[in-house]
């Protein structure tokens, strides 16, 4: 089992960019397969923070990165992250970036299309990163997009432009907008395409060679299972499945490649943007943990909520991703609290039930049932082996494991990159 798969196993922003950041000294390629620049992954080394949005997490130590046919691609965004980057000091070259040519693009359009509609829903809001991912995907499915291979043969692009256009002038006049400015859509596209087409290849050719000549591919999921737009707390998802199994259909690789699935899961629970979840805490417990955690978001800069750790969903989470072991995230930041509290289940209207229930409104409704452990009044920041641990905090991971179905195979215990203990290698299986 040579690769890995890293997917989020909550709502996201569990620590994903600090473990694939860590995982890539083992690996050849690191690639992403969905999303797009809605993620923010964060990684710390030494002095310096790094912030990626579009570009795998592998990028920083040089390992070959390769953006998937599954992303949705900015071209505007890949530039600017791009040129952060160098300004950090990192290599981005095409030899060490491979973006896909079936990339379907971000356009202007779809971020004002994404504005638009959220500053019309009310209540009804999906707090979105607006950054056009929702749209970008629907054109997508909907063969309206304009793709990274179009770049190449803009003087083709009439009659695909007359789709698109015809739907987008559609739903801008629902909204009071005016027509797509279509000369200026050329004029910008043609000014970015030389960018783009730099690093543009038939991705799926690159990795499936390096699959045959045995090199080892991290897959780097964005968003999370409870953002999943089959799986997720739907509406409140993201636009695209953000399980393991896309892995293989957003690269061009078989069902056979994602290997060990690695679930990332933070040691309590966070949420940015609407949607329920049943173990937020509006008191100075989550106060404390968002303060600790520091969650704030990493694209839109919004204050995460928080919560006690909810092992009822990460269960099902689990479940539906397949995931074989965890890397649980972010345990220091539970130092020194007293008790904390586990969910194990819920109650639906005075019934148990022992997963999240399918309608939105149910979800709204469940109260959690809690557990209650001591907590530990060492530190853990830092720890990085499971000899450095306290007994309390030993005992609140295995508690977790029980409760999930699922082996912890990696502990973190701070944003820097070696405040990592590894339980089990999952490049070793
Ligand atoms: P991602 O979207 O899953 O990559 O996660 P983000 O980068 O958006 O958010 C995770 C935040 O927690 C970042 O600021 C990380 O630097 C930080 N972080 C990751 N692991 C740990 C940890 O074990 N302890 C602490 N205190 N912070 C962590
Ligand atoms: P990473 O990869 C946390 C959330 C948004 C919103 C919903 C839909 O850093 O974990 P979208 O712009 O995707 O249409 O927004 O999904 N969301 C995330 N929340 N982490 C992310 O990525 C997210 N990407 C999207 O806040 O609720
Ligand atoms: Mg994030």
């Amino acid at each position: 089992m040579a690769n890995v798969t890293v997917i989020g196993g909550q709502w996201g922003d569990e620590g994903k960019g600090k473990i694939v950041d860590w995982l890539a000294s083992r690996a050849d390629l690191v690639v992403r397969f969905q999303g797009g620049h809605n993620a923010g992954h964060t990684l710390v080394v030494g002095e310096q923070t790094y912030k990626l949005s579009l570009l795998p997490s592998g990028i920083v130590r040089g390992t070959l990165s390769v953006i998937g046919n599954g992303v949705v691609l900015d071209p505007w965004a890949l530039k600017a992250e791009v040129e952060t980057l160098r300004g950090q000091g990192v290599e981005v070259t095409p030899e060490r970036l491979i973006v896909a040519d079936t990339c379907p693009l971000i356009l202007p359009i779809h971020r004002d299309l994404d504005a638009l509609r959220e500053d019309a829903s009310g209540k009804g809001k999906i707090g979105t990163t607006r950054r056009g991912i929702g749209p970008a995907y629907e054109d997508k499915v909907g063969r309206r997009a304009i793709r990274v291979c179009d770049l190449a043969h803009l003087g083709h692009l009439g009659a695909q432009l007359d789709r698109l256009c015809a739907h987008h002038d559609a739903l801008r006049a629902g909204f009071g907008e005016p027509p797509v400015d279509r000369a200026r859509l050329e004029r910008d596209l043609g000014e970015i395409a030389d960018f783009v087409l730099a690093f543009a290849r038939p991705a799926w050719a690159v990795l499936n060679q390096a699959r045959r000549d045995g090199r080892r591919i991290l897959f780097e999921g964005a968003q999370g299972v409870l953002l999943d737009v089959d799986h997720g707390t739907y509406p409140f998802v993201t636009s695209s499945n953000t399980v393991a199994g896309t892995a293989a259909a957003g690269t061009g690789l078989g069902p056979g490649a994602a290997g060990f699935v690695l679930g990332i899961v933070k040691a309590y629970t966070t949420r940015v943007g609407a949607g329920p979840f049943p173990t937020e805490l509006s008191d100075a417990i989550g106060q404390l943990l968002g303060e600790r955690g520091r969650e704030f978001g990493t694209v839109t800069g919004r204050k995460r909520r928080c919560g006690w750790f909810d092992a009822a969903l990460v269960r099902q989470s689990m479940a539906v991703a397949g995931v074989t072991g965890i890397a649980l995230t972010k345990l220091d930041v539970l130092d020194g609290l007293e008790e904390i509290r586990i969910c194990t289940g819920y109650r639906l209207r005075g019934a148990p039930i022992d997963h999240l229930p399918a309608h939105a409104a149910d979800q709204a409704a469940v109260e959690p049932v809690y557990e209650t452990m001591a907590g530990w009044s060492e530190s853990t920041a830092g720890a990085r082996s499971w000899a450095q641990l306290p007994a309390q905090a030993i005992k609140y991971i295995r508690r977790i494991e029980e409760l999930i179905a699922c082996p912890v195979a990696l502990v973190s215990t701070s944003p820097e990159r070696e405040d990592t203990i590894l339980v089990r290698d999952p490049f070793s299986g």
